[in-house]
């Protein structure tokens, strides 16, 4: 496929498509039913074919799997169940040949508490990797040193007998969180960052970076008056003291210091926060993160209005020169063609591709993988097991194997997979949509062809056109190419008048009846149609 000679001038994560590919389950090569790096080297050409220009790959390191490989026991060799570092190697190359980059997950906040740095760092008060985490002492008249609550539920405080103190998690106990404020553990960990890009990973996307500082006086978070019951119980406080700090972003340009030692490398990087944090991360000379993630398709309602505003909020933050991005899923959260619904998640692939931003594409959203069905019994989710049974809590749901065919076990393996595979398997699968144009595979494909072919969708400028009666309409320009977007978000149809679009013709559609059609000053949208509009050729 293609990439227009005037997007080439800029680099690949500004101009490009990013894959979260989730290696657990993606393809198992081995026959355990888990995903590997042998079953996603024998799968590339899936993203050849799709138009990804970089895949960003969860953690394949070694690991106890306590979450899923963000419990990082070695982080630089590969877990056995994924393979071995040749392996690896030879991932890297085959990406390369095929015109794609290749992102891996940088997990800085936490190690896994069988890490030897923390092994050692519990060991004594006064061992050389004593200060690597962050210890307290008990409060005052014993138990843990604040209120800090764990992502995952529970106090974020774990009791070390042999230091008579605790350690804090973000996330699992068994996730200590490092000591960022350490110029040692900065040290460390940016040798690790320099070990895989010397072996030539492309960047990183950078876990949990909104958390790497904590308050260093230790304060108490003060409670949400927006909590609601139900709600996990870490929103019952604000995260103030242990999230967001504004030195952190100085954690973060120190990374980005080392990806300049090599040349075309980037990182994305993981918050959820309003439009100006986010910016903030950008730094303010744009030596900070590549792509701060955009999380708010996932966060706020799908609604033409919020979106029109989200757009002109995210472009009135943005640092001179800063460049967005777009996500509608990822393995945290629902899923999106379950969110909106089937009909609305086409309308939305088609705003993911034509929006001014990176678009980041959550392995199996291509095919529009609704939410999978996973019994108590075979949950895996730590999240959902230390607090069970909260809405839209257990990622399991996000995470089921990719069905490639409409075989016993999807093609994904030869045995049971390690979660179940999503109902409708047998007929929503890689196979079965690559045959069916109206599918959503083929939506994806045709709307990623789009974007590379044309400099106005890839890096052009966007203007919001309206946002109101369930329309949500934008222009993309670069040079003298210009396109309208008019996406209906409503089950009924609707009509807009974009005098802009006038006398243009369409070119794509989430359906796939009027390509071709040219448009007059009033566009008419069918129920959850989203149309591509060319002015100009
Ligand atoms: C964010 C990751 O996406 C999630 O899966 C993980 O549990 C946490 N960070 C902790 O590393």
């Amino acid at each position: 496929m293609q990439v227009h000679p005037a997007s080439l001038a800029e680099p690949w994560w500004k101009r490009g498509v990013i894959y979260n590919l989730y290696p657990c389950s993606y393809m198992d090569g081995n026959g355990d039913g888990w995903g590997d790096i042998a079953g996603i080297r024998s799968r590339l050409d899936h993203l050849v074919r799709l138009g990804i220009d970089a895949i960003w790959m969860s953690p394949v390191f070694v690991s106890p799997m306590k979450d899923f490989g963000y419990d990082v026991a070695d982080h630089t060799a590969i877990g056995p169940q994924f393979g071995t570092l040749a392996e690896m190697d030879a991932l890297i190359a085959e990406v390369h040949d095929r015109g794609m980059k290749l992102m891996i997950d940088f997990v800085p906040n936490h190690t896994s508490d069988q890490h030897p740095w923390f092994l050692e760092s519990r060991a004594s008060r006064d061992n050389p990797r004593a200060d690597w985490y962050v210890w307290h002492d008990p409060a005052p008249g014993g138990g843990p040193p604040n209120n800090w609550r764990s992502l995952f539920g529970g106090s974020a405080w774990a009791w070390c007998e042999e230091r008579g103190q605790y350690w804090y998690h973000a996330f699992l106990a068994e996730q200590p969180d490092l000591n960022w404020r350490n110029p040692a553990v900065a040290a460390a960990m940016h040798d690790v960052m320099r070990f895989w890009l010397r072996r030539g990973i492309d960047g990183f996307r950078i876990d949990a970076m909104w958390h790497l500082l904590k308050d260093p006086l230790f304060r108490d978070n003060p409670p949400n008056p927006d909590f609601k019951p139900g709600e996990p119980a870490i929103r019952e406080l604000l995260q103030i003291r242990i999230a967001d700090l504004p030195e952190t972003v100085d954690v973060v340009r120190g990374f980005r210091r080392v990806l300049d030692e090599f040349p075309d490398r980037a990182t994305i990087g993981e918050l959820y926060l309003d439009f100006d944090r986010i910016c903030a991360y950008y730094g303010a000379a744009l030596d900070g993160c590549n792509l701060p993630f955009n999380l708010h398709l996932i966060m706020d309602p799908w609604k033409a209005d919020v979106v029109a505003r989200a757009i002109e909020t995210y472009e009135a933050a943005l640092p001179e020169g800063a460049w967005p991005n777009w996500i509608f899923g990822n393995p945290d959260n629902p899923r999106v063609a379950s969110r909106l619904g089937p009909a609305q998640a086409r309308v939305a692939a088609v705003f993911l591709f034509t929006a001014r931003g990176t678009p980041i594409v959550w392995q199996g959203d291509e095919l529009g993988l609704t939410n999978g069905v996973v019994p108590p019994e075979r949950v895996r989710d730590p999240q959902e097991k230390q607090e069970p049974g909260l809405v839209d809590h257990n990622r399991d749901i996000a995470r089921t194997p990719m069905p490639w065919d409409g075989t016993t076990h999807a093609g994904f393996s030869t045995v049971e997979p390690w979660l179940p595979l999503t109902p409708d398997h047998a007929s929503v699968n890689v196979a079965a949509e690559e045959r069916d144009p109206r599918s959503m595979l083929s939506l994806h494909r045709r709307l990623i062809a789009l974007r590379r072919a044309h400099p106005a969708l890839a890096i052009g400028d966007v203007t919001v056109l309206t946002g109101a009666n369930d329309v949500l309409a934008y222009e993309r320009r670069h040079g003298g190419e210009r396109f309208v977007v008019a996406l209906n978000f409503a089950h009924a149809a609707r009509s807009a008048t974009l005098t802009e679009a006038a006398g243009g013709r369409i070119v794509l559609t989430s359906g796939l009846d009027r390509e071709g059609e040219t448009v007059g000053e009033v566009v008419r949208l069918a129920a959850d149609e989203a149309v591509v509009i060319a002015l100009t050729e």
